[in-house]
């Protein structure tokens, strides 16, 4: 088994998993000193092409986006999500999964829960390839963004496909808006680590969306903290640049590329 997913493993009930995605190398190398895990998340259709579906990324953009967060990660565990359409049976999802490990150099591929799909995940692990799984609210599945397993019955449920995915062999398991008893019930139950997106303390670790945690996507739901607001940052200084071009105060002496540099 990898060492980085050894590593994961070993933190269940020793210390929280600290999880965030990324699209792009800038910021994948400032994330790699932080985070256990970089999720290269088919959020990137939402967050950077604007898209309504996450169903719409195909499996060559988020290859180019995994190839561009690779350079950025050396610590990190690096998962890359399968897109929608891309794991529908065994032998479809062998081959495209073994094209992003391959032409990627990820560590693991996530894929979302459906129905009995636990069995691809199960094909995928016999085959030596490392599985993430998705259970909650799966957007590639699912039309409606709610809060699942409200109900005891809904509850018992998701645990029963969260068992199934740790028996199909997968390493950890993202949990997407689950109620806190449903989320704490799965933790408790399984052997593998879950990684919670607004489900709760009661998670091996948690994930966000960078772009929504940097205050860069506009979307914030209840769950998300915004620990930055790069919206307003970066508006300040293209607002300077707009000033300073119309101004003629840029560029100056300093910025001509035959300045001769000062001494020191
Ligand atoms: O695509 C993504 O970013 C994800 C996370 C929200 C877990 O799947």
């Amino acid at each position: 088994m990898n060492s980085k997913i050894k590593k994961i493993l070993l933190k269940k009930n020793k210390s929280k998993i600290v999880s965030l995605t990324a699209y792009s190398k800038n910021v994948a190398k400032i994330l790699d000193k932080y985070c256990d895990i970089v999720l290269v998340g088919d959020s990137v259709a939402n967050v950077l092409y604007g898209y309504k579906s996450t169903k719409k990324i195909s499996l060559n953009s988020i290859i180019q986006h995994a190839l561009s967060v690779r350079k950025g990660i050396k610590n990190s565990l690096l998962v890359v999500d399968m897109p929608n359409n891309t794991y529908n049976n065994n032998k479809k999802a062998l081959k495209n999964a073994k094209l992003v490990l391959k032409q990627t150099g990820c560590d693991a591929i996530k894929l979302e829960s459906y129905k009995d799909n636990y069995k691809i995940i199960k094909y995928l692990v016999s085959k030596k390839i490392p599985v993430m799984g998705h259970i909650g609210y799966t957007p590639q599945f699912k039309k409606k963004f709610r809060l699942e397993g409200n109900t005891e019955n809904a509850s018992n449920s998701l645990l029963k496909e969260a068992k199934q995915i740790e028996k199909a062999g997968a390493f950890s398991i993202v949990l997407e808006c689950l109620t806190p008893k449903a989320a704490k019930k799965i933790t408790i139950n399984l052997k593998i680590p879950t990684i919670g997106i607004g489900s709760s303390l009661h998670c091996d670790g948690q994930i966000l969306v960078t772009d929504d945690m940097l205050g860069l996507s506009g979307f914030y739901p209840k769950f998300v903290k915004r620990y930055a607001n790069l919206n307003r940052i970066i508006e300040k200084a293209t607002k300077k640049y707009t000033r300073e071009v119309k101004l003629k105060k840029f560029p100056t002496f300093k910025n001509f590329l035959n300045a001769r540099k000062p001494r020191k």
